[in-house]
């Protein structure tokens, strides 16, 4: 979703905020914006589309040596130049940046019109400036916290005067902001990803928090005056990680990538002698660990599938009742939290705001919520009890790949560790991590004959409809096939259950409306082959990914492809990475923005 960046120090502030606003194209935006001083006035320049017009249109050399800039998500007010960000006083002497939606603007506007103030654009975040500006009497961070003091909602801003030259005030409540510190110049951003090509030490806020900048320092405090004492941290990502390398799109690069990262995210974790994973982030003792009755998973799109099949995995290896959950579904129908339940929260991003507003609502009646994150420092896991970081590394493609293997590691050692604690055998467990540690191998050569999904990519790109099918552990590997196929291609897409379809979904099927089934070699596969078998009746074409040697779907499909053989609860990995691939190539062959698709952001911050 947006996107902000300020800077102060002695570079070419335009120059900072255009190369901070490109890292953060991947969040999804239609239009972006900056403000940089220029003597005691602001230039603000502010254009829809990509960040080239903008950098079109900034004169070059812009002097100014501190700023503010902005990718603007639409949600109040069109896609023009003048709803985006920043947005500035009558006076023009302040501007604003502002991630998040702002409750009760209409209010806040109806009565500054009444008091005069005129307002230029359709947005909720306009009247941040004004109140800012009603209150200013020299003092920016003052007005600042007297203007937010009337706000309801979610915000994380930077707001700079024209008069305080090398000032930005910075302030949280729900959206996140990070300060970048280099020498004698400071960073503020939504994401560490704008300001990484700059510094590595960071500072992470927290809700309710106020901070003021210059280039030599800062000073933190809340809205009620109070000084909040930080840590430095220090950023682990690498910038070449953040680059697409070889590969033409991060999709891609990010399907390669599952090789390196699932590994990873077992790194460490693994007791060879005892069997078992261990996992000391969950900060949890084994009596604790004991008592556990329930686990629920909850969770955002990708990584709620990625909770389902977590979900399957705890039941089956530790034999702990466990499901998943929309989390935005959740947090609103008043959840009864039970005390020996243990509650995950799912989200690569660590700040989708439906994940962490349910967190908040299971904490509030005391439940404990650990963290399966991926960005280091992002609220959810800061606000968890606890939890496992994946250590994927920059998920930049809004499509989510790599992220949603290396979740399903993370609880399938969780599972591990909670199964070897109640009735696994180490021998059992051995078999079982074995079985886990060659999965990599098994996806690298689904990566090497990827040239054979690209071919029925293509050959079925131009359909309109699709069935995604799969039963057990990879029903909800079907769902997140269906999902990937919608978000980067466009093509409607349904996953489902694959007996299901007996209850309505088969009166889709026709020649039109291909279905693509998930045959793995488990107790379902009979029952999979037998609904196969029902498409094909009905002139549905049937595609296929089975198990090697299955020679059976071969003559009942129309494509197959196949994967190497696995144990039955490991099928997801194997099943997903070519649902991914066929997804991109569908994508590619429609010539879609595969990357950025269209209406949609990386980090869904509103709700
Ligand atoms: O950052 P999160 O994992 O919390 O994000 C949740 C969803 O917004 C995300 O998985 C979304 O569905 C992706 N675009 C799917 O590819």
């Amino acid at each position: 979703m947006c996107g902000i960046v300020g800077y102060c120090g002695d570079k070419l502030a335009s120059e900072v905020l255009l190369s901070g606003l490109k890292r953060l194209e991947y969040r999804g935006y239609d239009s972006s914006g900056i403000s940089v001083n220029s003597g005691n006035k602001l230039s603000i320049i502010k254009k829809t589309g990509k960040i080239k017009n903008l950098r079109d249109a900034v004169p070059e050399n812009l002097p100014g040596h501190f700023g503010i800039g902005h990718t603007r998500w639409a949600t109040h007010g069109g896609v023009t130049d003048i709803n985006a960000h920043p947005h500035s006083d009558s006076s023009e002497k302040i501007a604003v940046v502002h991630n998040g939606i702002i409750e009760n603007y209409t209010g806040l506007k109806e009565k500054l019109l009444r008091e005069g103030y005129v307002f230029k654009s359709e947005t909720d975040s306009e009247v941040l400036a004004h109140l800012i500006s009603k209150f200013y009497e020299g003092d920016l961070e003052s007005a600042v916290k007297s203007a937010l003091s009337l706000v309801k909602g979610t915000y994380g801003i930077i707001v700079m005067h024209a008069d305080k030259d090398n000032e930005l005030i910075g302030a949280r409540n729900g959206s996140p902001l990070v300060l970048g510190i280099g020498d004698d110049e400071m960073f503020l951003a939504s994401d560490v990803s704008a300001i990484l090509a700059y510094t590595k030490q960071v500072v992470y806020f927290e809700d309710g928090e106020v901070v003021k900048v210059t280039s030599k320092g800062f000073t933190t405090s809340d809205l009620k005056n109070n000084r909040v004492s930080k840590d430095m941290e220090n950023i682990s990502w690498e910038l070449e990680e953040m680059e697409k390398g070889k590969f033409s799109t991060y999709m891609e690069k990010e399907i390669h990538e599952q090789v390196e990262s699932i590994p990873r995210a077992m790194k460490g974790r693994i007791n060879e002698d005892l069997a078992t994973a261990v996992l000391g982030g969950l900060n949890m003792t084994g009596r604790e660990l004991l008592d556990v009755e329930r686990v629920k998973i909850i969770a955002a799109g990708t990584s709620y599938y990625a909770g389902q099949v977590a979900s399957y995995i705890i039941e089956s290896l530790a034999r702990i009742p466990s499901s998943a959950e929309l989390a935005s579904e959740f947090r609103y129908r008043n959840p009864v939290v039970e005390k020996n339940t243990l509650y995950f929260a799912i989200s690569q991003s660590g700040e989708t705001i439906d994940t962490l507003f349910a967190l908040r609502e299971i904490k509030r009646k005391g439940g404990r919520v650990l963290g399966i994150c991926n960005v280091v420092g992002s609220t959810i896991p800061r606000e968890s009890d606890g939890g496992v970081y994946i250590h994927s590394g920059p998920e930049i493609s809004v499509a989510s790949t790599k992220a949603f293997t290396s979740q399903i590691t993370a609880l399938y050692l969780f599972a591990i560790h909670m199964a070897r604690m109640r009735d696994m055998s180490q021998s059992s467990g051995a078999a079982f991590l074995k079985d886990l540690n060659i999965i990599p191998e098994a996806i690298t050569d689904i990566l090497n004959r990827k040239a054979e999904l690209q071919k029925i990519a293509e050959k079925y790109a131009h359909y309109p409809n699709f069935l995604f099918l799969g039963r057990g552990i990879n029903c909800p590997v079907a769902m997140e096939g269906a999902l990937k196929l919608k978000e980067v291609s466009y093509i409607h897409a349904e996953g489902y259950s694959a007996a299901e379809i007996k209850h309505g979904p088969i009166a889709l099927i026709n020649e039109k409306t291909p279905s693509m089934f998930l045959v793995p070699d488990d107790h379902m596969r009979e029952k999979i082959v037998s609904n196969m078998k029902e498409v094909k009746a009905r002139n549905g074409k049937v595609l296929a990914i089975a198990v090697k040697g299955d020679k059976e779907v071969e003559d009942i499909a129309d494509e197959v492809f196949y994967v190497s053989k696995t144990h039955e609860n490991l099928y997801p990995y194997l099943m997903v990475v070519p649902l991914q691939l066929f997804s991109y190539f569908c994508a590619m062959e429609l010539h879609r923005d595969v990357d950025q698709p269209r209406n949609l952001a990386k980090s869904v911050t509103v709700e």
